[in-house]
């Protein structure tokens, strides 16, 4: 029997957007220096944006504008930022405008997540991931509207949640309460801020394999024996192109009539949890012929 194949076609791993798409324009992107933040910035500069990259970590950050810049040409603004603090975000906002004129795009992508059984975390370990996740994107996202709506531009915030922002998960639970918090911001805010040009959009991504993620949600041998392939409909993890493709499309003109949306980019993983029978792909084409058998047999019951 045929089976899907394990690798993305060529094309997702290609840019998607025609060049200059996001030329002029000005993105702010939390978490930028790692992981998926790193890879969407890498893409939004090659389509011709001015790139703002915020964390705890300058050094870190730092070490990706200039790999960034020696690969585009592209200008990159590496800002120290914790995103649970208000003042710090309005200063990384400051120092975006100061340094490219004005602010287009915030992407709130930090995060905080680790695995652990919820009656073994303190209070405090609650927090901190619900103050990163939505504290954090509340904080980028309130400082941004307020600069837009003052200044009248119609601005644009993408959210990178989690698909268990709709469905909750055991086992992360302090992020899928911030998640879904933001999933309800964004659909919220959408609606609220329409009426300014303010534009407001989600990613629910699946698995894409990043340092941070893994060694937090699938430490050691946790990564072979739940490997996400095994349960994805597709086989397959997603690419981090096929993310900035995604991306990049939001916070482009290209995608000016979509608005609340929450976009799952995850093979079909979460589905595939949801249907009650999709246990069933472990039947094999004989055992298939016997289930024929007996519920044709049913018929008359
Ligand atoms: C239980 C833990 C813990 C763990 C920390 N804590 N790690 N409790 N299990 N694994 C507790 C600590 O004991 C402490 O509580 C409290 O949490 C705060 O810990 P700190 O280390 O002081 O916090 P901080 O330095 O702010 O770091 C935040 C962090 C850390 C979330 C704990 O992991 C971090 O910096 N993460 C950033 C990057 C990240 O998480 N990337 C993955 C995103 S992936 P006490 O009570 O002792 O003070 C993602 C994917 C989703 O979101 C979907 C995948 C498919
Ligand atoms: P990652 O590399 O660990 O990215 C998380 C980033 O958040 C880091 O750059 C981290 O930098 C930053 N950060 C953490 N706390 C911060 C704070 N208080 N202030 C500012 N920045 C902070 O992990 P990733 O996999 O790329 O995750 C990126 C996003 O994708 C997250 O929103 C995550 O939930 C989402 N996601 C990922 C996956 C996946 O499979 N990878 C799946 C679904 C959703 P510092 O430590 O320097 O602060």
């Amino acid at each position: 029997m045929a089976t899907a194949p394990v690798n993305p076609p060529a094309a997702a791993l290609s840019g998607m957007l025609k060049e200059d798409a996001l030329k002029g324009k000005t993105i702010i992107i939390t978490g930028g220096g790692t992981g998926l933040g790193k890879a969407m910035g890498a893409y939004f500069l090659q389509l011709g944006a001015n790139l703002v990259i915020s964390s705890r970590k300058l050094d870190v950050l730092q070490k990706t504008a200039a790999e960034m810049q020696a690969q585009t040409g592209g200008k990159v603004l590496a800002v120290a930022c914790d995103v649970r603090n208000y003042e710090e975000v309005e200063r990384m906002l400051h120092s975006a405008i100061e340094t490219f004129g004005r602010v287009d795009v915030v992407v709130n992508n930090a995060a905080g997540n680790f695995i652990s059984p919820t009656e073994r975390l303190s209070a405090n370990a609650f927090s901190s991931v619900i103050d990163i996740v939505l504290k954090g994107s509340v904080n980028c996202s309130l400082a941004a509207g307020k600069y837009w709506i003052k200044e009248g531009i119609p601005g644009n915030i993408l959210n990178i949640i989690t698909t268990y922002a709709f469905t909750g998960s055991a086992f992360v639970v302090p992020s899928a309460c911030a998640k879904g918090g933001v999933l309800a911001m964004t659909r919220s805010l959408a609606v609220e801020w329409g009426r300014h040009g303010i534009r407001c959009n989600a990613i629910a991504p699946g698995p894409f394999p990043t340092k941070g993620a893994w060694d937090r949600l699938l430490p050691g041998d946790l990564a072979e024996q739940f490997s996400p392939q095994k349960r994805i409909p597709l086989k397959r993890v997603g690419a981090h192109q096929e993310l900035a493709n995604l991306a990049a499309f939001l916070v482009s003109d290209f995608s000016a009539y979509i608005h609340g949306e929450a976009i799952t980019i995850d093979g079909g993983e979460w589905l595939q949890g949801a249907g009650q029978f999709s246990g069933l792909e472990a039947v094999t084409e004989p055992m298939w012929d016997m289930v024929a058998m007996m519920t044709k047999g049913a018929k008359g019951s």
